[in-house]
């Protein structure tokens, strides 16, 4: 038993594996992933979409693990790739060609013929330039590339304004007008379907209202251009449903999300997609972390952890809250702390005046919420070897990244004495 309020968040994801001896077995700090909560945030995305079912692509930048897409393959769903690496994982992993989608302002002609030659469902397309490069790429191979416009809404996410999309002045997507434009000359287009609408505005987004004018202008376009005898194939809504990162945090209300798609979409009956990523991963992971040290400063208590901002950046990127659970047995009295880890930099601070439970040197501690843009968005930085990642299910684990070894990380390396002239 964990002593902490915490306590049945933790249990969850650990579901019947022993912290302590899953740290000692595969050292700290390690990702652990629940595959039961993932299968859970599954099934209950799929039941608030009962009403207008809809494929799930989900977006592999959360969480690339290759168990983790394993799991997705079994679970039927697709994927959401912005890259060819993010293809080639998702192929690996046994998820079909035909569930994926490609995303992303700045594809490559090799990825794009990649993704050609694969077959993948289709290309979310983010400006007229990368229509051109599709339209050229697909006659060279001879293919016929699907295509869905990614419509930028200008409408405010209201979340972190780096992971906001879908304003005019940001990088992605293009404007109603331009779609329009699009589609009045695509007949011009011999080897692109241009059949689809796509939109996401942003990531971590709790309220209802900004999906709702985005898919409703989706929706109002999409109208538009049946009746100008355009026939529209897909929609994709994107990914961005926020998950709750404590206690106060609002949950996104998915009634009122899967109600705002139906009645924008009243009377589309082609295939409706969506991109979750943090929905289904976020929850399932912790950052399991040692404390090395207890600091007290002239000013501040310092807790310092063996992770640190190179294994999680969100809090050093965003100032996100992640909640961090003490794993000793017996409560303890309550201390304030700035939790901290060992790389040089201010910035590397996962909470500032913490309160929580007193910790010692050589306490677990868990932190939560670390199942999406987590190990994903990890570095080497300070030559810090990417940490472990752990899949748990029913008291059991299995290591599904071992921890990189130095050797790996100076994999590719050499000394400069391989002079060449260019
Ligand atoms: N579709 C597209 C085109 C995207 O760009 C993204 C995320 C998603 C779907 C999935 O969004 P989600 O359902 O996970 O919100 N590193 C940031 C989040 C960046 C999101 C980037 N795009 C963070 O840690 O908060």
């Amino acid at each position: 038993m964990i002593a902490s309020s915490d306590s049945h968040a933790v249990e969850t994801v650990f579901d019947g594996v022993d912290p302590h001896a899953l740290a000692q077995a595969v050292g700290t700090p390690c990702y652990v992933y629940s595959a039961a909560t993932i299968r859970h945030r599954i099934a209950s995305l799929a039941t608030a979409l009962r009403s207008r079912p809809a494929t799930l692509c989900y977006a592999v930048k959360a969480n690339p693990s290759f168990a983790v897409l394993q799991l997705m393959a079994a679970e039927g769903v697709g994927a959401d790739i912005v890259s060819e690496g993010e293809m080639w994982r998702a192929l690996r992993a046994g998820i079909p060609a035909g569930r994926i989608v490609f995303s992303g302002v700045g594809k490559q002609d090799r990825e794009i013929l990649a993704a050609l030659d694969a077959g993948i469902s289709r290309f979310n397309v983010e400006s007229a330039d990368e229509l051109a490069s599709l339209q050229r790429l697909a006659s060279e191979r001879g293919r016929v590339a699907h295509a869905a416009v990614r419509v930028n809404p200008d409408v405010d996410a209201l979340t972190h304004a780096k992971i906001s999309t879908g304003k005019s002045e940001n990088k992605f997507g293009v404007s109603i007008d331009e779609a329009r434009r699009w589609f009045a000359g695509s007949g011009s287009l011999s080897h692109v379907r241009l059949d689809g609408l796509h939109v996401h505005i942003g990531s971590q987004i709790v309220d209802v209202a900004p999906f709702r004018l985005a898919i409703g202008r989706v929706g109002d376009l999409w109208r538009e251009l049946v009746a100008a005898g355009h026939a529209i194939r897909s929609i994709d809504v994107g990914g961005g449903l926020g998950v709750r990162y404590r206690a106060s945090d609002r949950a996104v209300d998915m009634a009122g999300y899967v109600s705002a798609i139906r009645e924008a979409l009243t009377g589309f009956d082609g295939a409706l997609l969506l991109e979750p990523g943090r929905y289904l991963v976020a929850e399932a992971g912790v950052l399991l972390t040692r404390v090395l040290r207890v600091k007290q400063g002239d000013e501040r208590q310092f807790l310092v952890l063996d992770a640190a901002m190179n294994d999680l950046a969100r809090p050093s990127l965003y100032d996100a809250w992640h909640d961090i659970v003490p794993l000793h047995e017996t409560p303890r009295s309550m201390q304030v702390y700035d939790v901290v880890g060992p790389v040089c930099e201010t910035g590397d601070t996962f909470a500032r005046e913490r309160e929580m439970e007193a910790c010692r040197p050589g306490d677990l501690v868990a932190i939560l919420g670390a199942g999406a843009y987590g190990a994903s968005m990890a570095s080497t930085y300070n030559s810090r070897p990417l940490a472990a990642e752990v899949m748990v299910e029913n008291g059991r684990y299995a290591v599904v990244r071992r921890r990189q070894t130095f050797d790996e990380m100076i994999a590719g390396e050499q000394p400069a004495n391989d002079w060449q002239i260019a």
